[in-house]
């Protein structure tokens, strides 16, 4: 797997009354993605942030705006995402009870649309939307939380999910998320990985709303950044 990698830094993990610093900290370091995780305390149990904060972001950077969506009903809340200024919007299958038309109504927004397996969902129920996905996110952690316990069985589904896009010749990037630090980052991008979302890792933080994250300061976060991108991009060339 040759595919060019890119470092997703997870602001749920950051210091939120210095997002913007703590933000253009993570991007300084290398990323390239900023990863929003929205959380309605319904899909998953914890609550944070939504539209207006994706606006505010919008406002500070060019970075690619990622929303992950932990949310019932995502259809209802898709186009204020997507006017917010979004760049990548992604829905997890175990929400959608009409997934076809969840990614359509983000296509019809202009934007990326992606698809979230949760640890117990299997690969094999993205059979008839891997054509129209343009991303797949493999969670290696249960959503809600950050600063949890990287879940090994996402490697085997990275895996599959790479050879299935390569058999079928198809083009959905695959993105990684949860407990990818720096002793998982090795094992996330050999396996097929892509985009690698990190929150505890890039920002300090344990991650919870409300614990005090990104307790690192600006000048560590982008040290932070730095140094799991160069241990990405090392194993992207050991797998070359
Ligand atoms: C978990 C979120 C993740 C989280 C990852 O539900 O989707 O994006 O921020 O945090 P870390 O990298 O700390 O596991
Ligand atoms: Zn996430």
């Amino acid at each position: 797997m040759t595919g060019h990698v890119e470092l997703a830094p997870s602001i749920l993990a950051s210091d939120f009354a210095h997002l913007a610093e703590q933000v253009q900290a993570a991007l300084a370091g290398g990323g390239t993605v900023v990863h929003v995780d929205v959380m309605d305390g319904h899909f998953v149990p914890n609550i944070t942030i939504g539209p207006p904060v994706v606006k505010s972001l919008r406002k500070v950077t060019g970075a690619v705006l990622d929303c992950h969506l932990m949310i019932e009903n995502p259809d209802l809340y898709i186009p204020e995402f997507a006017e917010a200024g979004a760049d990548w919007i992604s829905v997890h299958q175990e929400a959608c009870r009409h997934l076809d038309r969840s990614i359509q109504l983000i296509h019809s927004f202009g934007k990326k649309a992606g698809v979230v397996l949760n640890p117990a969902t299997p690969v094999d129920t993205l059979s008839e939307v891997l054509d129209v996905v343009d991303f797949v996110l493999v969670m290696s952690v249960n959503p809600g939380f950050g600063g949890q316990k990287f879940l090994r069985n996402a490697l085997h589904k990275i895996r599959a999910l790479a050879e299935i896009r390569a058999t079928l010749g198809l083009n959905f990037r695959i993105e990684v998320d949860g407990g990818v630090a720096l002793d998982t980052v090795e094992d996330v991008v050999k396996a097929g990985a892509e985009i690698l979302v990190a929150g505890s890792a890039v920002f300090g933080g344990i991650g919870g709303i409300g614990s005090g994250g990104g307790s690192g300061g600006a000048s560590a976060i982008e040290a932070n950044a730095r140094k799991l991108l160069q241990a990405a991009r090392s194993a992207a060339l050991l797998s070359a």
